[in-house]
């Protein structure tokens, strides 16, 4: 098989840590949306619950509700379950099987090498669970059960895909077969990181511990408007070029969510506003931010009103995406030597 054979696949996955942030929005779920209704590709999509345990254990009533609600979460941004496969990781046992193999192929010294490893253990790196180490080789799983080409996400997750290319890369070489695909990253838009409202050197994140560093895809008008009102910014205007902004990275980050928020790009926004003030620019984001994300969370509140509903959207999405990776990963241990029938 050559690489030329492989379908056009679109794998990406989210956790069920807990709501989900602007930054989810615009540097994935947005992206996902988008290539589904382009068409030319297959598109799956996963809720990641196996890599939601790795940093901690969730709390099991936590778990099912994060799981459900992102299920919700998908659906509301404009994922169509009848159009793409939409499902939790742990029903498809195929990812925990093909990421036992990719254990054994991947080094610890790449491993070592993850700097998301690396920012989330911190100093306690003896404390963290073997799954958080193993995570990226389960990442590499995810993808290649689906011979997935294509992989939307955000800057954050540039290394893993790199990974995952290294491990197709040794398993082919190791057996001498052209089996799993080189993955392309598709990192994409104005948006690929979206920076921590309170301080621009820092990725927006659920887990930070102030919630006013964030957007919440659940926050309502009046939240939103004083999240960004309050956002961290500089005294000087708006700069009518993007070269304008480099050393501004609180500025750049407003400048580059309304971009994403409005489909523009930065050069046309800042034609637009360039020589405003922040006190112009910053309710006009807030504006933009309120019409994009509120009719996701109250759609989102609304399916959420139907838990049996989402279940049976999962299972449906665990049944289709099952037929997929089964084949694969079948053959994957037949490659390995793994005597079956
Ligand atoms: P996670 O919530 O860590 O599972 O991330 C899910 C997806 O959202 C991944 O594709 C991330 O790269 C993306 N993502 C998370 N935070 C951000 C951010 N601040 N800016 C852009 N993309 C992000
Ligand atoms: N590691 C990703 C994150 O934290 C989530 C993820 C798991 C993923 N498996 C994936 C993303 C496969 C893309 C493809 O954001």
């Amino acid at each position: 098989m050559t690489e030329a054979a492989f379908t056009q696949r679109v794998f990406s996955g989210i956790q069920p840590s807990g709501g989900l942030t602007l930054g989810n929005y615009l540097g994935a779920l947005k992206r996902f949306v988008e290539m589904q209704d382009e068409g030319g590709y297959e598109t799956i999509y996963c809720i990641v619950d196996m890599h939601a345990i790795t940093a901690k254990l969730l709390d099991p009533a936590t778990l099912a509700q994060n799981t459900r609600e992102l299920c919700a979460g998908f659906i509301a941004a404009g994922i169509d379950p009848s159009r793409s496969i939409l499902f939790n990781q742990s029903q498809v046992a195929e990812h925990a099987q093909l990421a036992w193999i990719f254990n054994c192929i991947a080094r610890l010294g790449w491993m070592q090498r993850m700097t998301q490893f690396k920012d989330k253990a911190g100093k306690n790196a003896q404390n963290e669970s073997l799954g958080l180490f193993a995570y990226p080789a389960l990442m590499a799983a995810d993808i290649l059960a689906y011979h997935a080409t294509h992989v939307p996400v955000g800057e954050d997750q540039k290394q893993h895909l790199e990974l995952t290319r290294d491990i197709a890369a040794k398993f082919n070489n190791d057996y001498g077969v052209e089996f799993f695909p080189m993955t392309e990253p598709v990192i994409e838009g104005a948006a690929t990181r979206v920076m921590s409202l309170r301080d621009g050197s820092k990725k927006m994140s659920k887990s930070d511990p102030s919630d006013m560093s964030r957007i919440n895809l659940t926050d309502d008008a009046d939240a939103i408007a004083q999240k960004i009102r309050k956002a961290r910014t500089d005294p000087e205007p708006l700069p009518s070029e993007a070269k304008g902004l480099e050393e501004r990275p609180e500025a750049r980050n407003l400048v580059n969510i309304y971009a994403a928020l409005a489909d523009m790009s930065v050069d046309q926004v800042l034609a637009e506003m360039g020589g405003q003030q922040f006190s112009e620019f910053k309710p006009r984001l807030a504006d933009l931010a309120v019409a994009r994300m509120s009719p996701i969370s109250t759609e989102m509140s609304r399916l959420m009103e139907d838990p049996a509903e989402i279940d049976r959207i999962l299972a449906g999405g665990a049944e289709r995406a099952r037929a997929v990776a089964a084949p694969i990963v079948k053959r994957t241990y037949e490659i390995v030597g793994m005597v079956g029938s």
